[in-house]
């Protein structure tokens, strides 16, 4: 059943401690609370109801008298006294045959555990709700040789431990891991002085992939003080790397568990962009522990108040330790490719959802990526100083509480004076907004005028205006920056600003940096945007510039059978050539539009997408492309090689993302020729895959991956790499089957969810493989959801995301794509994370 953010209450109860024993065995694990219960002043319903779920209730007492409770729907209720009282129970858990991943379980021979957002209520009877918080103490006893859970080192012996977590927190940040680990050690001194142990904990065989982890986490630590003032608290910091994981990784206090595919880190068996992404992930979970463990969230509709200002802090910390520029249009990718997508579809949700019927369907890029936005927007809007005014002033008002959105902007509001209501409409109405410029040029004023409009989105047909910040600078006719960088306040829906004094009409550059997540609507000519990507000095609209005018180029060789625009690829050429360009902004000006991005371009502009069609257009542009740059290819291949071992610094990663590049470009002109020398040469993975990958997608490479099998069949993290490359360079007709023909092969463990979404999540984003008119990879992607479901419902509700562009789509492949739907949703005994996802894209 559907909850509600309006119907929040408080617990009846205050925590003041909790005691657990945990007497490992897979089967059978006994779990012993002891938890002091005391009424809540704060609340008026004195009901005693502790969820629970998947538990055996071998006995319970409260002040040391047995009971019998009552068994309710999620939980049990009981009769407690008036006043402070001991609830003490035990339960029977079977770790080893939790498939979900959620509570206790058992990942490669160890125990470890995932809670939030609501899997400790499948570890014991417990109010578990983020805004109870609690200081816990652990005692585990198992003959596994490294015990851990959150917080400081009690004591320790033959078969036992203790720890003690001295921050009062939500059950959602318990964690517990007990195996046969190594570890790789380090230790941080804060700036308040305190000596912290750190530690990576691996199965053994992985202790090589720990040190690029390492040294993350003690910059990030580094950084938080610098930048946020923010010191760790606790005398140890101990991360763990699961093979099994639902998602990427967990913040619990003092105790990291992370996806091993999210901290293992090699250079033999991990690319670049993995090394980037570790380094952001491991940032991520550290600064939780300040804005999402210090502050916590009130109840799960404000997930974006840890969750938003969390990614947003990684992202600022990835910036300032590579390059903005480049982090910038990264960040912007994703959010097109994801959010955007989810919210001009069926699953459209605001920022801080109203309601839920399962909440871990609600971890989404709407939350997190454009949760994060609206941090950027804020900042912008106030400025540096203003931000960091209220940062601290949150930190002060907060440290200790379970926290709202409206909390947060109220820190803003106190600190500028500022009225912040129709700011809060960002967090509360759905939908991407379209924003429509229009320019006049008169004795010397030059005036844009802007209409901001927001689409329907499932329930919730009409939308305010809102407060939109838009970043505009002004260049002449030779290139000069007449106007710098200056911030638009947009709050009206149709507004105009001015820029007097001006000798002739200016060039603009709007919405620089990407200052707000809206759709621009803007006529422009192809020449405009070339000589924008050509003279623009903001890098974001610099590269949007030649974003722009390859999809341009590309919607009409789509539409109108146009050739490849003989503009554009000279625009391509001199971006290429330009050697004042770091080469990883070369790697993403050179990079193509995807094939989603074309789809999504398309539909909103009222056409029905043909990913055949797109796919055909994509390939013919990148044949045109390969031939226009044909002389410029190899000498520029060459003047990318990194020298010497492999560090994956920005520096020598964006030279190997431009060689890669290039190197795909270059193989549709020598039949891989190149591909094939720098696979047989390379000595690192990003060149290795790479190579691998330009093979691949000009359908050649059989030797190779039959090699990088035998080479790489022992490491589950490189295997995945090989999967998922498969599946994602697969030819359009040939994607479902190459999927097919892999769920078949020896090594495919469909439990594990990193192996099951590389053949499956890289199905989804084969758009013209997915989307085959046969209907095959529909029909293949459904069958494996349905055998997933009954195991790990989490995983399956995620993967279902694939089929929510489907209403962008002609009406045969809605008629193909529905049949599924329904019969996912016919399967008896279908999850509830399922059920809710499957009825959203149906019905939204
Ligand atoms: N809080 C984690 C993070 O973003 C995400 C864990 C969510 N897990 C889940 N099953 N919902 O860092
Ligand atoms: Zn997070």
């Amino acid at each position: 059943q559907k909850i509600y953010l309006s119907d929040y209450t408080p617990f009846g109860y205050r925590v003041e401690e909790v005691h657990l024993t945990f007497r490992l065995a897979p089967e059978a694990t006994r779990v012993l609370s002891r938890i002091r219960f005391a009424p809540n002043p704060e609340a008026t319903d004195r009901r005693f109801f502790l969820h629970g779920e998947q538990l055996k209730l071998l006995s319970a007492r409260i002040d040391g008298a047995p009971i019998t409770p009552r068994f309710v729907d999620g939980g049990l209720e009981a009769d407690v006294p008036d006043g402070p009282f001991l609830w003490e129970a035990e339960v029977e858990i079977a770790p080893a045959k939790n498939t979900a991943l959620e509570g206790l379980y058992m990942s490669g021979g160890m125990y470890c555990t995932q809670c939030e957002a609501e899997g400790f209520r499948k570890i014991t009877y417990y109010p578990d709700r983020p805004d109870v918080m609690a200081t816990f103490t652990v005692r585990i006893e198992s003959d596994m040789p490294v015990l851990l859970s959150n917080g400081n080192p009690l004591g320790k012996g033959a078969g036992w431990a203790e720890w003690h977590d001295p921050w009062p927190k939500p059950s959602y940040l318990f964690a517990l891991v007990a195996g046969d680990l190594v570890n790789h050690a380090d230790r941080f001194t804060t700036m308040e002085g305190r000596d912290v142990e750190l530690n990576i904990w691996v199965r053994p065989g992985d202790e090589g992939k720990c040190a690029f982890g390492m040294d993350a986490l003690k910059r990030s630590m580094k950084w938080d003080e610098e930048v946020y003032g923010r010191a760790y608290d606790l005398d140890i910091f101990n991360i763990v790397a699961v093979d099994d994981f639902n998602m990427g990784a967990m913040e619990n206090k003092g105790l990291n568990i992370f996806n091993s595919s999210c901290v293992l880190a090699s250079p033999e068996t991990s690319t670049d962009a993995n090394f980037e992404r570790i380094e952001a992930i491991i940032a991520h979970e550290y600064f939780h522990n300040w804005t999402g463990n210090r502050i916590t969230c009130r109840d799960w509709f404000q997930l974006c108040l840890k969750e938003g200002l969390t990614v947003f802090r990684d992202q600022q910390f990835t910036g300032d330790q590579r390059s903005h520029a480049v982090k910038r249009i990264d960040d912007v990718l994703t959010l097109r490719g994801r959010q955007f997508r989810e919210d001009n579809g069926p699953l459209a949700h605001p920022v801080r959802p109203e309601s839920f019927v399962e909440i871990n369907n609600f971890y989404t890029a709407t939350v997190y990526e454009k949760g994060a936005e609206l941090i950027g927007m804020l900042k912008t809007l106030v400025g540096d100083a203003a931000y960091k005014e209220a940062l601290d002033l949150y930190f002060r008002r907060h440290d200790g509480q379970a926290a709202t959105i409206e909390d947060w902007l109220k820190v803003f509001e106190d600190v500028t004076g500022r009225d912040l209501s129709q700011f809060k409409l960002w967090y509360s109405q759905a939908g991407t907004p379209r924003l429509k410029v229009e320019e006049a040029f008169e004795n010397g004023t030059y005036t844009l005028t802007f209409t901001q409009s927001t689409p329907p989105t499932p329930g919730q047909p009409v939308k305010d205006p809102k407060v939109i910040p838009i970043l505009v600078g002004l260049l002449d006719d030779t290139g000069a920056e007449i106007q710098p960088t200056t911030l638009l306040e947009m709050t009206q829906e149709r507004q105009s600003f001015c820029f007097e004094g001006l000798s002739a009409r200016p060039i603009p550059s709007i919405l620089r940096n990407f200052s707000a997540p809206v759709i621009l609507q803007r006529e422009s000519s192809n020449a405009e945007r070339a000589f924008l990507l050509a003279h623009d000095t903001d890098p974001f609209n610099k590269w949007e510039a030649g974003r722009a005018l390859a999809k341009d180029v590309l919607t009409r060789m789509i539409c109108d059978g146009a050739p490849a625009d003989p503009a554009y690829l000279d625009a391509l050429q001199r971006v290429a050539r330009d050697d004042s360009l770091d080469p990883a902004f070369r790697a993403l000006a050179l990079r193509q539009p995807s094939e989603e991005d074309i789809a999504q371009t398309l539909f909103d502009a009222g056409r029905t997408p043909d990913p055949a069609r797109i796919h055909d257009a994509a390939e013919t542009l990148a044949q045109a492309r390969a031939e226009a740059l044909q002389d410029l290819l190899p000498r520029l291949y060459a003047e990318m090689h990194v020298p010497g071992p492999y560090s994956p610094d920005a520096k020598a990663a964006g030279k190997r993302a431009l060689q890669n590049t290039v190197l795909g470009l270059l193989s549709r002109l020598d039949s891989g020729e190149a591909a094939r020398r720098q696979y047989a040469a390379a000595d690192n993975m990003t060149m290795q895959l790479g190579a691998l990958a330009s093979l691949l997608t000009i359908e050649r490479g059989r030797a190779e991956t039959a090699a990088f099998y035998d080479q790489w069949k022992a490491d589950r993290l490189v295997m995945d790499k090989w999967f998922g490359l498969q599946v994602a360079c697969a030819a359009p007709e040939a994607a479902a089957e190459t999927a097919r023909a892999l769920t078949e092969h020896a090594d495919f463990d469909w439990k594990n969810p990193n192996r099951f979404r590389a053949v499956f999540g890289s199905l989804a984003t084969n758009p013209a493989g997915f989307h085959h008119e046969s209907g095959a990879g529909y029909a293949l992607l459904a069958d494996w959801l349905i055998r997933l479901d009954p195991v790990n419902p989490q995983t399956t509700a995620r993967m279902c995301s694939a089929f929510e562009t489907w209403r962008r789509y002609d009406a045969d492949r809605q008629g193909l794509i529905r049949a599924q739907l329904e019969r996912i949703l016919n399967q008896p005994g279908l999850s509830r994370d399922t059920t809710e996802m499957i009825t959203r894209i149906l019905e939204g």
